[in-house]
């Protein structure tokens, strides 16, 4: 379509794909042996479950097709832990890594490059029962079940990913209670940020201990800024940038936790030993940047986490009512070069949830605005190797079930069928030019 916006071209060798998680694509939830996951009886607002989803378990040649007709070069996917080992502990099962070796053999077959999401939230709910993350024994199985998949399909996969979006793991399944495992401990959940994040240093170091190579992890980032520049409102905006953002790059690109950790955690110190901060910050081959938008806040007294969102006004808002602000990317990625010394970069999802069209313009602008101010940071200096959107295809959005759809592919939850939408054939033009 010649009115397609106009979106500067990206360096050779770009990866260009989508993304997407098991929990929320494969349905099949009983199928070959798999275990329970803490998300399998966590209620939704909407009334939905995933026992079906978009069918992925069962009609993954169709999402392979439709990445082939997209251009894209890479695509980004998880593993279901409780596929590999019902309980999160023992012998893999040997019916789960063969779907995904067949569902890798057949992306390498298309020359699109795998790239493993290793946890995407879908904990094995008899590790949950053991005390789950805020259990330290929970990092060492993670390491081990990535030992198992990596053992499979070590010599295909081009990207490890190990945890996707440890902050919203942590903060919505552990300090707020609306994600599962549902627990609202506040800032009693450190364990959990903690265990997760030395998870991620342990799996590094059994990935590389097995050869791995393109290790890396998963961070959902913002800016962040104060409402007002009252004291009381940037005092709030550093607390937010420290929880969301310091408390989970500064251990992996510095190794050390941020300033004010026992402010935000009282108690912090006593869960971390002697050597942890030294597994999670061995060098990363690269970070994964989730990008949706940036947060303005305030001071709240109300608030146990003693800050509030902001409005931001004259943006333009996501269905999910998310601001859609571009530039925020470019802001996040500088701020990001000025901090740390940093490894490569992919933008591991950015995405939006709209009404449910096959005309979707809205998406379409969402795409080349992001991927404009993408194209800005490259230019300033930044090393980005790779954008994949979410999401390929609508699929279950976790606690708001199937009431928000990010796909560049349309799915009809009752028949499971796929029709691309515009925004499908404006990122192929993009991924193919
Ligand atoms: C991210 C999650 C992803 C999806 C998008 C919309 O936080 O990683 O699974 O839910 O948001």
């Amino acid at each position: 379509m010649s009115d397609w916006p106009q979106v500067p071209r990206f360096p050779d060798g770009f990866r260009w794909g989508a993304a997407t998680a098991a929990y929320q694509i494969e349905g099949s939830l009983a199928a070959d042996g798999r275990g329970a996951s803490i998300w399998d009886d966590f209620p939704t607002t909407t009334g939905d479950t995933a026992a079906t989803a978009t069918d992925s378990y069962r009609r993954w040649r169709e999402d392979i097709d439709l990445l082939d007709g997209l251009g894209a070069n890479a695509y980004r996917f998880s593993v279901a832990w409780p596929r590999i080992q019902a309980d999160g502990t023992g012998a893999p099962n040997p019916l789960g890594l063969d779907h995904y070796e067949r569902f890798v053999d057949e992306l390498c077959a298309r020359g699109i490059d795998p790239a493993v999401t290793l946890y995407h939230w879908d904990l094995p709910q008899a590790l949950e029962d053991a005390g789950g993350w805020l259990h330290r024994d929970t990092a060492e199985r993670f390491a081990e079940y990535a030992g198992h998949v990596h053992a499979r399909l070590g010599d295909r996969v081009k990207l490890w990913i190990t945890h996707n979006e440890p902050f919203v793991h942590a903060a919505y399944g552990y300090t707020l209670g609306i994600h599962a495992p549902g627990k609202a401990l506040l800032s009693g959940s450190f364990p959990a940020v903690h265990h997760l994040l030395l998870g991620h240093g342990l799996a590094t170091a059994a990935l590389r201990a097995q050869g791995a190579t393109g290790i890396g992890i998963t961070h959902n980032l913002a800016p962040v800024s104060p409402a007002s520049d009252s004291p009381a409102d940037q005092m709030a905006a550093a607390r937010l940038d420290g929880w969301q953002n310091r408390v989970f790059c500064d251990p992996v690109l510095l190794g050390h936790y941020p300033d004010g950790l026992e402010d935000l955690f009282p108690g912090a110190a006593e869960v971390i030993r002697d050597g942890d901060l030294a597994v999670i910050g061995a060098p990363l081959d690269f970070l994964g940047v989730n990008y949706y938008n940036p947060h303005l806040v305030r001071a709240s007294d109300a608030s146990p986490l003693g800050f509030e969102f902001a409005e931001h006004e004259g943006v333009a808002h996501t269905s999910f009512g998310w601001p859609i602000v571009p530039a925020g990317l470019t802001d996040l990625l500088l701020q990001l070069r000025d901090r740390y010394d940093l490894p490569p970069v992919y933008i591991t999802e950015n995405g939006a949830s709209f009404p449910d069209t096959l005309d979707d313009r809205d998406r379409v602008d969402y795409l080349a605005g992001h991927l404009t101010a993408l194209r800005a940071a490259i230019d300033a200096g930044v090393d980005v190797r790779g954008y994949f959107c979410w999401s390929l295809l609508d699929n279950f959005e976790w606690a708001e079930g199937y009431a928000q759809r990010f796909g560049l592919v349309r799915v009809d939850f009752t028949t499971g069928e796929r029709t691309p939408r515009d925004s499908y054939a404006f990122f192929r033009s993009l991924a193919t030019r």
